[in-house]
């Protein structure tokens, strides 16, 4: 297969000369769609290095699970000063790729050409990036064993339509939690994958700290530190919670028409000092996807949203702009922001009642 080279943060790469990222599967799968992920990745093991680093003075052995063209070992190492740094795909063309780019990009990379959970079973790691085709629940439980006891584990999902409720059945098999096409099936989808890496991570007393997790595009992403240290693993599981939904509500005990998702974490997804240092590393790196990380900070930690076009659609009322109904939520007592996941998700602890008194009221105006 032809291919072509391309610019990527810092590095130069060799990736299948194709127009649909599927067409070059059998060689290495590249999607630029993801280098927003990637930038964000790049901050978060930077970050996480240098505090590695400064705590234990050595360097983090970092593990990127499922490699394809090498792009995100090779990131880590060019971008973000990782020294020990070891990439694998089963696929061996991939494999082969990916050396050869590390060699393009004059950077050490222990390439390997092996089943990933093999890998992980044998060895342990510091910082562990699973970024699978679909849905990463076969790799967790060997990510969360093979993590040393502080260390920072990166995950991708991008079955999406399992996650975000075309298909519940499928999700209560995979995650053990039943998804939902509700107004806010975005962030509970989030909170789906959220929760069973938590539970993961605790079957080995390990607690994941969720330091950045976002719902994009077509994927989910969860960054987080994980500690081995059983109270604070108990503390997360102190922060799960039956949930019943219907499609524009959420609550802890049954209600009217909605249906029961499982026990899932509602606690805060992301910690917006960490968000900040990202964010400060994006903008003096000149990385794109620093807005995204923003939004994520604002948010404040109440789960889930309301839809303002859809409440705005059911009143048939003309849709006020989201920034005016959250000021009028602030004015009377609420706590509101924006939804870093839905551009009309308004994040408030008020009723959905009071949310569309308030969205009428501002209606008129
Ligand atoms: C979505 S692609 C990775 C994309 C890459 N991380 C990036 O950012 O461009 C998933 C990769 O996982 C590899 N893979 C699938 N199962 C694997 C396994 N059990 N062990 C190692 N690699 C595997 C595939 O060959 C494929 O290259």
């Amino acid at each position: 297969m032809k291919l072509r080279k391309v610019r990527e943060g810092k590095v130069e790469l060799l990736v299948p000369d194709v127009d649909i990222p599927e067409h070059g599967r059998r060689v290495a799968f590249y999607n630029p769609a993801m280098e927003i992920d990637r930038n964000i990745s790049v901050a978060a093991v930077a970050i996480f290095r240098e505090t590695y680093s400064k705590l234990f003075g050595e360097e983090p052995v970092v593990f990127d699970a499922l490699t394809a063209t090498g792009v995100r070992a090779i990131r880590y190492a060019k971008e973000a000063g990782v020294r020990l740094c070891v990439a694998c795909d089963v696929n061996e063309n991939a494999a082969r790729l990916a050396a050869e780019n590390a060699r393009l990009n004059d950077v050490e990379v222990e390439v390997l050409n092996s089943d990933a959970r093999k890998v992980m079973l044998e060895r342990n790691f510091d910082v562990i990036d699973l970024d699978p085709f679909g849905t990463p629940a076969n790799f967790l439980p060997f990510a969360a064993r093979s993590l040393k006891r502080f260390s920072l584990l990166c995950v991708t999902a991008t079955d999406t339509a399992t996650l975000f409720g075309k298909y519940p059945d499928a999700s209560m098999r995979r995650y053990f939690l039943r998804s939902a096409s509700v107004e806010f099936a975005k962030e509970l989808g989030l909170r789906i994958l959220l929760s069973f890496v938590i539970r993961e991570c605790a079957r080995y007393n390990k607690a994941f700290i969720p330091k950045l997790c976002y719902a994009h595009r077509h994927y989910v992403r969860c960054i987080g530190l994980v500690e081995r240290r059983k109270e604070k693993a108990d503390s997360l599981i102190e922060c799960f919670s039956p949930l019943y939904v219907s499609s524009k509500e959420w609550r802890t005990e049954p209600f009217g028409d909605s249906c029961f998702v499982g026990t899932l974490f509602l606690g805060p997804t992301k910690d917006a000092e960490f968000c900040e240092r990202v964010e400060k590393f994006m903008l003096t790196h000149g990385l794109k996807g620093s807005e995204l990380v923003e939004r994520i900070k604002e948010e404040l930690d109440i789960p889930f949203y309301y839809d303002l076009t859809s409440i705005a659609k059911q009143l048939k009322i003309h849709q006020p702009r989201v920034e005016r109904v959250l000021t009028e939520l602030r004015r009377r007592g609420y706590g509101a922001s924006r939804s870093a996941i839905q551009s009309t998700g308004i994040k408030t602890n008020a009723r959905l009642e009071t949310v569309e008194k308030v969205v009428k009221e501002l209606a008129r105006f």
